[in-house]
């Protein structure tokens, strides 16, 4: 049974789509079978792996308004070693509708329920808002959200809301979330700020920050437009060195021993 974990910090530009899609790719390089769902009506999940966003004819929009259930839109890429449940703008529609539908807080929830048997891990990138689609993205998360952070001036600014998002969801339709890990991103070792940003961070959240942290790297920022993760792109970076330590504790915490490959 998969695990579902979402990646949600209504702050953009901290780093969610790209833990989500370097995650992804690592989890995968460990074996581990891994779904990435795009949750942004932005869709930079999708563009980010090479995939045009307007030629997603059928994709996680067509899913969550129940329009075909979950399956034929899956994209696979075996070379990246994960799928792509792809965005696609129709999605900004979605946000509207859902408003009006049943259930419309558990609709991507309920349907995920039949990826949870497919794959080990499924990562959920969600919009930089605390809308409809990102509350649907925490009540799918069954096994925790995945808090990214920024490591700059006012990083702590926000988490304040997002922790009272959380808690109105637990106490209304997902009484189980928790937040499964906070990952430091776009770390600078030479600015002092970023070094008071950790402390500040771990202090705010005293067992759920990942002890590995990402660096600031020129070559993470250019990975999305060659449609890459960086275990493709810079496999030999620093930055990819800090996804895969990353997921390397994550595997770790999650009672998974992974093989050394090299
Ligand atoms: N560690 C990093 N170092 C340098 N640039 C980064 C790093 N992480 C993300 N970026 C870049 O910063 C921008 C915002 O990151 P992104 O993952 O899209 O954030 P979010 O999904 O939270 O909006 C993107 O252009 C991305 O390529
Ligand atoms: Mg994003």
């Amino acid at each position: 049974m998969a695990r579902i974990y979402t990646l949600v910090n209504q702050k953009g530009g901290v780093g969610k789509t790209t833990t989500a899609i370097n995650m992804g790719s690592y989890l995968g390089y460990f074996g581990q079978r891994v779904l990435l769902v795009d949750l942004d009506p932005q869709a930079n999940a999708t563009s980010c792996l090479g995939v045009d966003k307007r030629a997603v004819k059928s994709g996680i929009y067509e899913v969550l308004i129940g329009a075909v259930p979950f399956g034929s839109q899956v994209l696979h890429n075996p070379r990246f070693k994960l799928s792509l449940l792809p965005s696609s703008p129709a999605l900004a529609g979605a946000e509207i509708e859902l408003v009006e539908m049943d259930k419309r807080e558990s609709r991507l929830s309920e349907a995920l329920e039949p990826a949870r048997e497919r794959y080990d891990y499924i990562l959920i990138d969600c919009p930089p808002s605390l809308s409809l689609l990102t509350v649907n993205g925490l009540v799918a998360a069954a096994d925790g959200v995945i808090i990214p952070v920024q490591c700059e001036y006012l990083a702590l600014e926000g988490l304040g809301m997002l922790t009272q998002t959380l808690h109105r969801v637990q106490s209304t339709v997902s009484p189980g979330l928790k937040v499964r890990g906070v990952v430091l991103t776009m770390y600078d070792g030479r600015t002092n700020l970023a070094m008071d940003v950790v402390q500040e961070v771990r202090h705010f959240f005293p067992e759920e920050v990942f002890q590995t942290i990402i660096p600031r790297s020129v070559r993470l920022a250019e990975a999305p437009s060659y449609g890459q993760p960086i275990s493709i792109y810079a496999p030999d970076s620093n930055a990819a060195k800090a996804y895969m330590n990353l997921v390397s504790e994550m595997l770790r915490q999650d009672g998974i021993t992974t093989p050394i490959l090299e």
